[in-house]
């Protein structure tokens, strides 16, 4: 496991109905079970009791780790990427859907004669207390205010001229646009903003493969496309996508 970088700022829960579902369907599974235990006769009741106990264990765990991983196991796992993109340290860097900043901000500190962009349309249900002036307050906390810049925006629609960036990061958000052709777009986008020889940096939990093709599709070659388990194993849910602009 790689060492928790220290953060200031505060950056929220992902998707916050997610683990509070979790927990919810955990609790009712094992107040079953109890139930079960408690009013059910013979070795088919015994049975039923297990199988919820396990299923509600099962549910608590899974919130476990995914309170984890929002929490603290996704700012070890970019710490990984950041340093594989080899930073120089004066790259303009733009992140889609950066929210409250966690990969924004880490990015910004790595970046001292540069810029760190970062657009988003702060959605609440996407991650939670999502505010504009929350990233501001927390570019502030890690130091980075004066490096940082941040526009509303849908990143399907980016307002920067094309090759403007030399790399493009994304965490945990283009896959909260619907509809395969949107999501597309926006990788388009991300690819029109990026500079040649610029590189790309995404982790999703969902539609990896097509982002892959859409970046090639654009003339990107991509140059990693795995599961970001393995080392990091509570991010067994996430894939990265990383490609660099000829
Ligand atoms: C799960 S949060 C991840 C935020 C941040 N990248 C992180 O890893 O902490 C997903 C983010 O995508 C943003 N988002 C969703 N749809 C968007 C869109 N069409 N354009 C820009 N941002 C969007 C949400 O507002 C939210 O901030």
């Amino acid at each position: 496991m790689s060492t928790l970088p220290t953060r200031r700022g505060a950056y929220g829960f992902d998707a916050p109905y997610a683990p509070i579902l979790m927990v919810l369907n955990g609790t009712c599974l094992l107040a079953l079970s109890v139930t079960q235990l408690w009013t059910g006769e013979g070795r088919h009741a015994m049975m039923r009791a297990t199988a919820l106990g396990v299923g509600a264990l099962g549910q608590l765990f899974i919130a476990g780790i995914y309170i984890y991983f929002t929490r603290a196991g996704k700012f070890a796992v970019w710490t990984d990427l950041l340093d594989r993109l080899e930073l120089k340290g004066d790259e303009r860097l733009l992140d889609i859907g950066c929210g409250r900043g966690a990969v924004l901000l880490m990015a910004a500190q790595r970046l001292p004669r540069g810029r760190a962009v970062g657009i988003d349309v702060w959605s609440t249900m996407d991650q939670s207390g999502n505010a504009e002036q929350v990233t501001r307050r927390n570019a502030a906390l890690e130091g980075v205010a004066e490096r940082v810049e941040l526009h509303t925006a849908d990143m399907r629609h980016l307002p920067f001229d094309d090759g403007s960036f030399d790399v493009v990061v994304s965490s945990l958000a283009i896959h909260n646009i619907s509809g395969a052709g949107e999501r597309a777009r926006a990788l388009r986008e991300a690819a029109r903003v990026l500079k040649k020889g610029g590189k790309v940096a995404i982790a999703d939990v969902r539609h990896t493969r097509a982002y892959a093709s859409e970046l090639e599709a654009c003339g990107l070659k991509i140059t990693e496309r795995r599961s970001l388990g393995g080392r990091f194993w509570y991010a067994a849910a996430l894939r990265l996508v990383a490609a660099i602009k000829l």
